[in-house]
């Protein structure tokens, strides 16, 4: 099939890449140059594990191209997917300006029938606006589907090729089916495309991530209760995730949610159960508990620290709200950097891939160190704050050499009780005891 994907960040990448590679021939346009001439000389712009492969192999067969025209982008194309950014306007709402305005530039150029997907995350009713703003500026035939990305940062190739579901919304026949061809060789295996109207699709993703969110939030607590009462968290985790209805992902507590999707799609779905007059107080409640939970390190770090933080230096292991990925969107380290530096301390942080993201936007605020180990010397105490796995069995002699000393606040719960206690650390960890 002929694809056109329009926005090459990080969904229009994947999503670009993705189809290319079982045989569509797919151009992907984006307005900033400079990108457009980077990717059509194979250079790839984000950090996600597997990409980079498939997109030298695709660009190299040529069936991926990069261009800044629109006209030539579409002017072939029986699907053209928009991949634009929705970021969250003034008041909590996702501002569609990106997407309704491709939809106009769309329109102006198709000469013959197009299915037209929305594939960032949109409020519900989007597909409806696409379609009225398509009919205002043709008379060609068109179609417009809604089709959410479930992809994980870090896992993003390994979902698309092998999604657990695919959900299409689309109540037009000609566009389902050529949907379900496309989709088709992604789910050999059996997994569902299950296809629904527009406004079901588009309430899908939304719902999606705030559950996921809900149960984050929700395991959170748990884990802020178990400390109290003496319980712990990895435990309760296990006991109650051996329950199929239950299932065991998703149910690790830690220093909160992060990233670009969970706290923006969570406070849009909230204002859009708003704007119907509706009170989603769940998920109100899911917001309040990941802030409060974003902090729950500093606090600790207060309440160990009785003379307080000021002119204690701090070594953070972990920047991105992840691992796998260079992202620091919303990630808790930023907080609690943030927090930190307000409480008087120093931090010399440490990221397999986040440093460059966080240098840009920090500066000289924090030091940044080449390996783990080299900024641990002199430290008060290591903070943990993403779990990369290089993290998860550390040379432990070196970290009490180098610390000032034996102290370790881990906001992931990378190690075992037990052994933190034989080897003579201080280790506070989340929903456990110290
Ligand atoms: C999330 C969803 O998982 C994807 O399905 C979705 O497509 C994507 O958002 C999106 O809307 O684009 P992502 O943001 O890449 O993907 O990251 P996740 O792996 O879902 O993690 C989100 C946050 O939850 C991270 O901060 C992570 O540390 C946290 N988390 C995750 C927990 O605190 N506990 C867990 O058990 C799992």
């Amino acid at each position: 099939m002929k694809i056109a994907v329009v926005g090459t960040g990080y969904v229009g990448l994947v999503t670009g890449t993705c189809l290319a590679e079982t045989g569509n021939q797919v151009t992907c346009v984006d307005i900033n140059e400079q990108k457009v001439k980077m990717m059509q000389e194979g250079q790839l712009p984000i950090y996600e594990p597997g990409l980079e492969l498939l997109f030298h192999r695709n660009i190299s067969q040529k069936r991926l191209l990069f261009t800044n025209n629109l006209a030539d982008a579409i002017a072939d194309a029986q699907i053209i997917f928009l991949a634009l950014p929705t970021p969250p306007g003034g008041d909590g709402s996702a501002d569609l300006s990106y997407v309704l305005g491709a939809a106009k530039d769309i329109a102006k150029l198709v000469t013959d029938y197009k299915v037209i997907v929305t594939k960032s995350t949109v409020p519900v009713g989007t597909a409806d606006k696409v379609t009225a703003v398509m009919n205002e500026n043709t008379s060609v035939e068109f179609a417009v589907v809604s089709n959410p990305e479930f992809l994980r940062e870090g896992v993003a190739v390994e979902d698309f090729m092998k999604p657990d579901r695919v959900v299409v919304g689309t109540t037009d026949e000609r566009a389902r089916k050529l949907m379900g061809e496309l989709y088709a060789p992604y789910v050999r295996q059996g997994n569902p495309v299950i296809f629904m109207d527009e406004r079901s699709s588009e309430l899908t993703k939304y719902a999606a991530n705030s559950f996921l969110a809900t149960k984050i939030s929700f395991m959170n607590e748990v884990a802020n209760l178990c400390e109290l009462v003496g319980a712990d968290v990895d435990m309760v985790r296990r006991g109650i995730g051996a329950d199929n209805r239950i299932g065991n992902r998703f149910l690790f507590s830690g220093i909160g949610y992060g990233g670009s999707c969970f706290p923006k799609d969570v406070q849009a779905l909230a204002k859009s159960a708003e704007e119907n007059k509706y009170d989603f107080k769940i998920l109100n409640s899911v917001m309040e508990v990941n802030e409060i939970q974003k902090k729950v390190l500093v606090q600790k770090l207060k309440k160990y620290y009785k003379d307080g933080l000021k002119g204690k230096h701090f070594a953070m292991w972990g920047l991105a709200f992840k691992p796998e990925t260079d992202d620091i969107r919303e990630a808790p380290a930023l907080y609690i950097i943030d927090e930190l530096l307000k409480e008087g301390a120093t931090i010399s942080v440490f990221d397999p891939e986040g440093m460059k993201n966080v240098k840009a936007l920090l500066g000289d605020k924090i030091t940044y160190g080449a390996d783990a180990y080299g900024i641990l010397n002199d430290a008060d105490a290591l903070l943990i704050v993403t779990e990369w796995s290089a993290f998860r069995t550390p040379d432990f002699d070196k970290i009490s050499e180098l610390l000032k000393s034996k102290v370790i606040f881990d906001g992931r719960n990378l190690y075992d009780l037990q052994k933190m206690i034989d080897l003579g650390f201080y280790y506070n960890s989340i929903g456990r005891k110290i």
